[in-house]
Order: C-alpha cells, then sequence, then structure tokens
C-alpha cells in the first residue's frame, strides 16, 4: 500500500481515540493532516472537543473542517494529542520538525496525558539519525551554534526556502537540519543540545510518545513502548 494511504490510516485510526470534552493537540504534516480532517468529520456529526494547534498551517486546517481552537494559555493540560513523526525508533523516542514545527510540537506533546504518534511503516527504524535532526536555532547564534554541532558529530546544514533565503518557522527562528548518521545515545544527544544556548528546540522527542500507531499494508499496528 501506497505510503499516503498508510498515513491515511493511521491518521484515521486515532481521530478515532478523541472522546467528548477533550481537549486535542493538533499535529503538522502530511499523516498528522489526514486526522484533523477525521476530527472535524466526528466535529460534524457531533463530537465536543477543542483544539490546540501546533503550526499556523494546523490552525487553518482546523478552522477549515471545523475544530473549535483554544491557547494553551487558557488550556494548559491537553488530553490527547496526535502528530506525525520522521522516524520512531523501539523506545518510541522520534525524531520531528521535518514540517518546521517542532518546537510548538514539543510544547505540545509536553502538556499532554497522552501523545499518539501517527506514521506510515517507512518511518519505523531500529535506530534514529538517517532523517537530519532539525534544530532550531535564533540568528544571532547560528555560528557558534553550528560550531557546537560539529563538534558533535553531524553537518549542519541551514534550511533554505526555494528563492535561497532562510526558511524561518513560526516562531521566527531557522532551522539547521543535521545529519548524524544513526544516534547511538538519543537521550545524551539530546541533553547536549538542550544544554547549547542558541538552541530553541531540537527535533528529538525523547518519552514523550505514548504510543505509535503505524499504518502497514491494509492495517494499523500499535507500538507501545
Ligand atoms: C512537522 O514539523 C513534523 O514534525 C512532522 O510531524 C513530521 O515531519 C512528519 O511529517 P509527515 O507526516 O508529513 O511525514
Amino acid at each position: 500500500m501506497a505510503n499516503g494511504q498508510e498515513k491515511e490510516a493511521a491518521g484515521r485510526a486515532a481521530a478515532e481515540l478523541a472522546r467528548d470534552g477533550d481537549v486535542v493537540g493538533l499535529g503538522t504534516g502530511s499523516t498528522a493532516y489526514f486526522a484533523v480532517v477525521a476530527l472535524g468529520e466526528r466535529v460534524k456529526a457531533g463530537l465536543k472537543i477543542i483544539g490546540i494547534p501546533t503550526s499556523l498551517q494546523t490552525a487553518d486546517l482546523a478552522r477549515a473542517v471545523g475544530i473549535r481552537l483554544t491557547t494553551l494559555d487558557e488550556h494548559p493540560e491537553i488530553d490527547i494529542t496526535i502528530d506525525g513523526a520522521d522516524e520512531v525508533d523501539p523506545k518510541l523516542n522520534l525524531i520531528k520538525g521535518g514540517g518546521g514545527a517542532l518546537l510548538r510540537e514539543k510544547v505540545v506533546a509536553f502538556a499532554s496525558r497522552k501523545m499518539v504518534v501517527v506514521a506510515d511503516s517507512a518511518k519505523i527504524v531500529a535506530v534514529l539519525g538517517k532523517f537530519p535532526l532539525p534544530v532550531e536555532v535564533i540568528s544571532f547564534a547560528r555560528g557558534v551554534v553550528e560550531r557546537k554541532i560539529v563538534s558533535l558529530g553531524a553537518s549542519p546544514k541551514l534550511r533554505t526556502k526555494p528563492d535561497g533565503s532562510a526558511y524561518l518557522t513560526d516562531n521566527g527562528n531557522q532551522i539547521l537540519d543535521c545529519s548524524f548518521g544513526e544516534i547511538a545515545d538519543p537521550p545524551a544527544l539530546a541533553l547536549a543540545l538542550s544544554n547549547t544556548p542558541g538552541i530553541v528546540e531540537h527535533g528529538l522527542f525523547i518519552g514523550l510518545a505514548s504510543v505509535t500507531l503505524v499504518g502497514r499494508g491494509d492495517r494499523v499496528e500499535e507500538l507501545r513502548r
């Protein structure tokens, strides 16, 4: 089955997990898209939820499908978040941020009682790191951060727009895509990056995912830690 169908199957299965009264974190990307659309269908059928989007793009989509939105100031506790991932390892540690929304995605995941990851089968890996790790930096600190990332073993590459200018996140920051190759110790790398001034956030999500729903062929598998 094509990746698109696996993404849709996983996204739709996750949308079934929302319950009346839930505050729902709404992820970003092409897999989370299917979950948001399916949640919109359930809202039209009577489900009462309120959403917290992880990006401006998802906020637009949620509004378009009829999901009422709120903020973390009003609802700092989220019942369930549904979001995609670029890679998922056997401990459900993740690489996220291919779509550039890693900072808000991590804040929302952190604030959630349950984080449901939705993915197609190509995202499931034995060891994280083939996908370049996105690192969000303030532009002032980029040179310093690049040196630190090189010392940690990767070659950082500034994410750019098609016209060659720097890509900017919803928070006005830049992204360095960092090819580490196999990451032997994801928690240690996460700590080293978090301890580097100028890095606003990185795409390693350690211990945040509760469950992963994987579209595989015509089935949806559930992975737990
Ligand atoms: C967005 O910033 C990302 O974290 C996405 O969740 C991730 O890149 C997965 O995206 P797809 O579902 O589009 O593959």
